[in-house]
């Protein structure tokens, strides 16, 4: 990879994404290869959103590379809290460390950070952004569970504020895949990622019932719908719930049909669906240590091992 940072998922072009992968499944099966690549490396995990998979696997990653993790822990118990710009923040943390992977709740955190440092950024979710790491560990699951090339995927729930969505369509136009966005109205994909998804030429079309798509789907990505970005709860209540995927629901889905969530998961996927071959989304949580591993040993690490 010839990037300095990981910003965005458009910033990667199909065999970047192919190399990581593959440097990916290298690491997964063969862990004792890389245990050393990161020693004495350090990495700043600044969340200043929630977090469960990206900055436990961020820190697993580091750590499996033989490298280690200093937190910024809350916004709360940070300066943030007295009024500290996020860019002289970064420029600080970057005295302390060697690369930062940054959560933040504005769109464009992470372009701003990278624009102030000097050590690798991450980008791990920016507002309703992107999540580019995020779509590194969904490709790595796709493809090892339909393969990459002829893939037909459905994509449901809030394209308005997920910023998996965002990440992901842009990096599945590269595989020229097939894309069927499903949402109601008022959560469609904003028109900046449609524009730009277009002018890729990317093969998407948008509906707002999953009614008679499941049987030609490959994978269906189930998002939640993202409360806490709705600026008025009762916006959030009138699409709450529209789409839960259940027995039911799949009886019409393919034997093969893939279903794959980013987490965390609230009702969009009844845990019933867990026990079946399709889901894959406990997997795909998992598969984000090899991939930030290899990941991290590209931004970090230099040369392959
Ligand atoms: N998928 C994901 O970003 O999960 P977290 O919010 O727990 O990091």
């Amino acid at each position: 990879m010839r990037h300095d940072h990981l910003l965005s998922a458009g910033q990667l072009d199909r065999a970047d994404i192919e190399g990581l992968l593959d440097r990916a499944a290298r690491i997964a099966a063969d862990p004792e290869t890389v245990r050393d690549r990161l020693t004495d490396s350090l990495l700043a995990l600044c969340f200043f959103e929630p977090s469960t998979r990206t900055k436990l696997s961020f820190e697993a990653a580091t750590k499996r590379l033989g490298g280690d993790v200093i937190d910024m822990g809350s916004v709360d118990s940070s300066s943030v809290t007295k009024g500290e710009s996020l860019a002289d923040t970064v420029r600080v943390i970057e005295g302390y460390a060697d690369g930062i992977v940054l959560r933040h709740p504005s769109e464009g955190a992470a372009k701003l950070a990278a624009e102030h440092v000097s050590v690798p950024v991450c980008n791990a979710g920016d507002g309703a952004g992107q999540h580019p790491s995020q779509t590194l560990l969904d490709l790595y699951t796709m493809r090892e569970a339909a393969g990459l090339d002829d893939l037909t995927v459905g994509i449901v729930g809030d394209l308005k504020y997920g910023r998996t969505v965002h990440s992901l369509a842009a990096a599945l136009t590269e595989f020229d895949a097939r894309m069927h966005f499903v949402s109601p109205p008022s959560l469609q994909l904003p028109r900046s990622v449609q524009y730009d998804l277009h002018e890729a030429g990317a093969r998407l079309r948008e509906h707002e019932s999953l009614d008679g798509l499941l049987p030609e789907l490959d994978v269906l990505y189930v998002t939640r719908i993202q409360r806490e970005r709705f600026p008025d709860e009762d916006e959030y209540r009138e699409v709450a719930g529209q789409y839960r995927i259940d027995e039911t629901t799949l009886a019409n889905a393919r034997d093969d049909l893939t279903i794959m969530h980013p987490l965390p998961r609230v009702d969009e996927i009844a845990p019933t669906v867990d026990d079946t071959d399709h889901a894959t989304y406990f997997q795909q949580a998992h598969n984000g240590v090899p991939v930030r591993m290899a990941l991290l040993d590209a931004l970090l690490g230099g040369e392959e091992a």
